[in-house]
């Protein structure tokens, strides 16, 4: 029996047995037997979810691109380590073996070094899905910077919320970004954000749309000159195991983005087991995620786990519907990809559309299937596997979180029976457990709770940068002793787990994670308005979308419904980025409130989703009588 790569049901459960009965044991196996150590730990495990601290390989000395790059050059060098699909299906694709992916990260690392990048500096990367995004971060582990990857979707102001909060020294961006048929002005959006950014030094920008962009005297750098110019040497950083590895920001319910720190060992030793085994990775298989490096699904599932494994890993710059519906299945048709991981959202955008657009293309590499990022509703499951699939491709529902660095809870495909909507089974060293309202753990089959996570697991999250009380609240305060995932979810009679969605005031719209309070205060922004609260509905292809209710602060600004709307969506963009507009906007004269002065969500949740008859108590309301005016001119 291999603790490595699991093979079949039986095998599942004696793995995850002893990944629980003996953790130490099970994961210093692993390590030993699958990684590159420079220095061996001390310490498998020390923690105390108290205080809380957690560090894995304790001791231990590594650097990850050692195991994610050149440990591969002895076998693969000359095997496609990521294969670039342009945004234009026009462009070719390229195919980066390991050799060049190395020289590369090489001569990038020597160019953060030549601009005075150290271990521990912060660097933020703001870029489109390009090879530079990919070569950047590495470039980063390599010398042992502290990657902060910011989603290029992101406005200005998120963007110097991020660099600020994490004092970054250098941010590497493009002049601009190929979207579907339009582009996007990054550097402009880059300069915008620095003018509030004084710890930022440098900015090297690579050239992808070939836009007349401004470069600033002393601050800005063409990187392919520099790169050009770099030698393709550079020694690995030796780094502590539990050193960071890089910040990635998420969501809270409330106030600023939390920038989730992950650190070396654990993270990359848990993300490759997880890969090797939730994908079932062969040699010569193409390994395809549609997500953003600017996600944790990116970081761990498109470069570090697929990576540490030696795989071929498609990084797709476009969308799923440029030129047209059928692009995804296009690129899977002509790389011939064996695994496909994507977001129901996608999937659900394209079952709208004709099926042609499936049909065109042949799809008969594919083997596996994977969604992330929110439920997957029976309906969008039942498509996928149809006609993506053709009933022969096992679907893995992942469900994890940014914070936790590596999915948790699914199927091993050819090994675990899948039920449509269920995440199914927690993987080896993974201890789930659903907790009532009372802090008491809910034992037993047929239940469901609160879910959190009893035991450490390699990949979590660390702390919040700055901010450990923070961390310490957010996750470990709830249940005490336990991790809260924020998460509902049930538990069947099999002992399958079901994840039900947020209990918390965060709304996951087309698998992006989005807090309500921040967008709140954007909406506040606007001179007109008093107040305002935002709750999700669901929504046929973005899972739930956002519907805001807005109290102004004169009746007479009234007249101008359709232009305030435009506007309050403007601002939205502007502090955050356009995933984060309403869907609709109600203008209301109060929003109902409980004595001490807290909005009511829950209402507001169940008039938006048009559930009006459930609606439940409202007596011990402020003002019950808001309701009925809310429900009356509801959208
Ligand atoms: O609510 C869960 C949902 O996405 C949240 C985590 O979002 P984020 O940190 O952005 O990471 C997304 C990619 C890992 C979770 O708390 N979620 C994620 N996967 C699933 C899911 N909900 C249901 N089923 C899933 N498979």
């Amino acid at each position: 029996m291999s603790n490595y790569h699991i093979k079949n049901l039986e095998e599942y459960f004696q793995v995850y047995r002893k990944s629980v009965r003996e953790p130490v044991a099970f994961w210093e196996e692993i390590a030993e037997e699958h990684f590159v150590w420079q220095k061996r730990w001390t310490e498998v495990l020390s923690w105390d979810f108290t205080k809380p601290e957690i560090a894995w390989f304790k001791g231990a000395k590594l650097n990850i691109t050692e195991n994610c790059i050149d440990r591969h050059l002895t076998n693969r060098a000359n095997k496609t380590a990521i294969l670039f699909e342009p945004n234009n299906p026009e462009e070719s694709a390229q195919h980066i073996t390991y050799k060049q992916l190395h020289e590369q990260v090489c001569k990038f690392a020597n160019v953060l070094k030549s601009k005075g990048i150290r271990k521990g500096d912060r660097v933020c990367i703001y870029l489109p899905m390009i090879p530079e995004l990919a070569i950047s971060v590495l470039a980063c582990a390599r010398i042992g910077a502290i990657h902060s990857v910011v989603f290029a979707g992101f406005s200005a102001t998120a963007l110097a919320t991020r660099i600020n909060d994490s004092e970054c020294k250098m941010v590497v961006t493009s002049d601009g970004a190929f979207r579907g048929n339009k582009t996007i002005d990054l550097k402009g959006i880059v300069d915008e954000a620095l003018e509030n950014c004084p710890c930022v030094a440098s900015v090297l920008v690579a050239k992808r749309i070939d836009s007349a962009v401004n470069i600033k005297k002393d601050r800005d750098l063409w990187l392919q000159p520099l790169l050009d110019a770099a030698s393709s040497m550079c020694p690995a950083e030796i780094m502590d195991a539990e050193d960071p590895l890089f910040i990635l920001y998420t969501s809270g319910s409330t106030g600023r983005p939390k920038g989730m720190v992950h650190t070396t060992a654990g993270y990359m030793v848990y993300t490759a087991y997880t890969f090797k085994n939730v994908f079932q990775y062969r040699e010569n298989d193409v390994y395809w995620c549609t997500a953003d490096i600017g996600w944790i699904t990116g970081h761990s599932y498109i470069l570090y786990g697929p990576l540490a494994n030696g795989a071929t890993s498609v990084l797709f710059e476009g969308v799923p519907t440029y030129p047209d519906y059928g692009r995804f299945w296009e690129i899977v048709e002509k790389h011939a990809v064996t695994q496909f991981y994507t977001a129901p959202t996608a999937i659900r955008a394209i079952a709208k559309e004709s099926l042609r657009f499936v049909e065109n293309h042949e799809l008969s590499s594919l083997k596996i299937l994977g969604t992330v990022g929110e439920p997957i509703n029976e309906e969008a499951w039942h498509w996928y596997n149809d006609n993506i699939g053709k009933k022969k491709c096992p679907i893995v529902d992942t469900w994890w979180q940014t914070e936790t660095g590596g999915i948790l809870i699914s199927p091993i495909p050819f090994s675990t029976p899948t039920i449509p909507t269920f995440a199914t089974l927690p993987l080896p060293g993974i201890q789930p457990c659903l907790m009532d309202e009372n802090g008491k753990e809910i034992s037993g089959k047929q239940v469901d709770g609160r879910l959190c996570i009893k035991f450490p697991w390699p990949s979590m999250a660390r702390t919040i940068w700055g901010d450990h009380q923070r961390y310490k609240d957010t996750y470990f305060s709830t249940f005490p002793n336990n991790y809260f995932t924020g998460d509902g979810a049930l538990r069947d009679s099999t002992g399958y787990y079901r994840i039900t969605g947020r209990v918390d005031d965060v709304i996951i719209v087309s698998g992006h994670n989005l807090g309500t309070a921040p967008i709140e205060d954007a909406i506040n922004e606007h001179p007109a308005v008093a107040e305002s609260a935002v709750v999700g509905f669901p929504h046929d292809v973005k899972g739930n979308a956002l519907y805001g209710y807005v109290i102004l602060k004169e009746v007479g600004e009234q007249r101008n419904h359709e232009n305030l709307r435009k506007e309050i969506n403007q601002i939205i963009t502007e502090h955050i980025g356009p995933i984060a507009k309403l869907e609709k906007i109600q203008f209301t004269n109060g929003l109902p409130k409980t004595r001490s002065g807290k909005i009511m969500r829950r209402i507001l949740r169940k008039i938006a989703g048009g559930e009006t008859e459930s609606l439940g108590d409202t007596s011990t309301l402020l003002n019950p009588e808001v309701v009925q005016e809310i429900i009356e001119n509801s959208i």
